[in-house]
């Protein structure tokens, strides 16, 4: 190998790492002091916003994600800063009007967002052409996710067609967004060559380390030729997070693949985060069984959070036993809907139906109203069909929707700033409160009381009292 090809790393401490380990609990406050080391080790991105940050932020720690966006931005001068989108869905779990989604893509780049990774939970691309179309003209860069899993559908081919269509679309590279952990080292060989040889837009891969073979795989993938891939700083790496930075960066060290980043550099970050572990296991918050390897994740196919969401619904319904027939009943519902990935919302709509299923002794004979809407085509098309015997028994004789489903949605900016107009205080609000009303809400109260309380201490430090 004479030729030289340095592998490109996306840092993902302050996004996925802590949204895997720790439910998305870091603060402003704790990223805000280590950024600008972060950003001086030369990485790829520093993904540090969406998927569950955006909702975490407003709900539980009373933070405006947008400040911390631009808070960021304001340290990271050099690195680009990378956010999750999830399609037509943006943040939240349903389809939005395109003028929002457009709005939410022209604001997060004006915010500081420089590459925009989309993806859809059943890879219906046209989910996720409004968001692309809009970070084109927003001038940011589209990534495009496909969301992998495994199956009969999803040969070589289909990767490969699905990523040329992706191509053709105007998209800027493609990920492969494998959330469970089951992109098994040779096969990541097979894949990465395959789309490598399919497209020349460059290609990233983001796995998680749940079922243990995370960073072979990425060994396998650099040698493959895959441009860019995901880790995180070893004290949030691992477990059902990513590879850890620093280990993927000695081991291709020397090699054709050399980073080149400064060691040194990133002892010190990680030196910064560790004590944070360490309170955050003291707490409970980092639980240590998220951070070995779950071999079930192989052997069910089940990304690790979905296997959590099924132990916590079956101990409501007081059905722990039913845990091994609802994993085996997990995979039949899936292939009901057309062998669709089970990445959010789709995990959460197969997993429960499978508990449904098994719980009422008859399957079907319960159904949530996000299965009907899946089976009506509401979230848009699979990669296979239905099955027609269980839709028909779900859905009856209602009516199947074959268009692009956001076509049936209409725009709804104008509508949701009439309702929230009395607490915008930034033009972003309105994207707050459109993705979660309630929550943004809660937290537009919270901030003017703040404000209220502020005005008040400097009325009485103009006073001569003190501040309390
Ligand atoms: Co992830």
């Amino acid at each position: 190998m004479s030729q030289t090809k340095p592998v490109r790393i996306t840092e993902t401490i302050l996004r996925d790492a802590h949204q895997s380990l720790i439910a998305t609990r870091m603060s402003t406050e704790r990223m805000l002091p280590i950024v600008e080391k972060l950003d001086q080790v030369g990485y790829h991105s520093l993904e540090c916003w969406g998927g569950a940050t955006f909702d975490a932020s407003l709900r539980f720690l009373h933070e405006d994600p947008w400040e911390r966006l631009r808070k960021i931005k304001d340290k990271a001068k050099k690195t680009p800063l990378q956010m999750l989108f999830r399609g037509q869905n943006i943040l939240g779990y349903r389809p939005y009007g395109d003028d929002v989604v457009e709005y939410f893509v022209q604001k997060s780049i004006a915010n500081g967002i420089d590459i925009i990774r989309i993806f859809d939970c059943l890879n219906d691309l046209r989910n996720l052409e409004t968001a692309v179309k809009a970070s084109n003209k927003e001038k940011g860069h589209a990534q495009i996710a496909l969301s992998y899993t495994l199956g009969d559908a999803y040969t070589l081919d289909y990767w490969t067609n699905i990523a040329k269509e992706i191509e053709n679309m105007g998209a800027d590279s493609i990920c492969i967004k494998d959330m469970a952990g089951l992109l098994l080292p040779y096969k990541a060989t097979e894949l990465v060559t395959a789309l490598k040889s399919a497209v020349r837009i460059p290609i990233q891969l983001h796995t998680h380390y749940t079922s243990g073979v995370a960073s072979m795989t990425y060994m396998k993938a650099v040698e493959a030729g895959v441009d860019v891939i995901d880790c995180a700083m070893s004290p949030f790496a691992l477990g059902t997070s990513q590879p850890a930075t620093e280990v993927m960066v000695e081991t291709f060290k020397g090699t054709p693949y050399d980073t080149g980043y400064d060691q040194n550099l990133l002892a010190e970050i990680a030196d910064y985060f560790r004590p944070y572990r360490d309170e955050c296991l003291e707490s409970g918050l980092l639980n240590p069984k998220n951070m070995g390897v779950n071999i079930k994740t192989l052997l069910y196919q089940v990304p690790g959070g979905m296997l959590s969401n099924l132990t916590s619904q079956l101990k409501d319904l007081g059905a722990e036993d039913k845990y091994y027939e609802v994993l085996e009943e997990v995979p039949r519902v899936r292939k009901d809907f057309g062998e669709c990935p089970l990445v959010t919302p789709s995990s959460q709509i197969v997993g429960s139906q499978a508990v449904m299923n098994v719980v009422a002794g008859e399957r079907y004979k319960m159904v949530t109203k996000e299965t009907k809407d899946v089976l009506s085509g509401k979230y848009g098309k699979t990669v296979k069909p239905f099955n027609p015997e269980v839709q028909k028994k779900c859905i009856g004789d209602a009516e199947v929707i074959t268009c692009r489903p956001a076509d049936l949605v209409p725009n709804e900016l104008e509508t949701l700033e009439a309702e929230m107009a009395q607490y915008k205080e930034q033009d972003e609000d309105v994207l707050s409160y459109a993705l979660f009303p309630q929550v943004a809400t809660d937290f537009f109260k919270y901030r003017e009381a703040q404000k209220t309380k502020m005005d008040a201490s400097v009325a009485d430090t103009k006073n001569g009292a003190y501040p309390v």
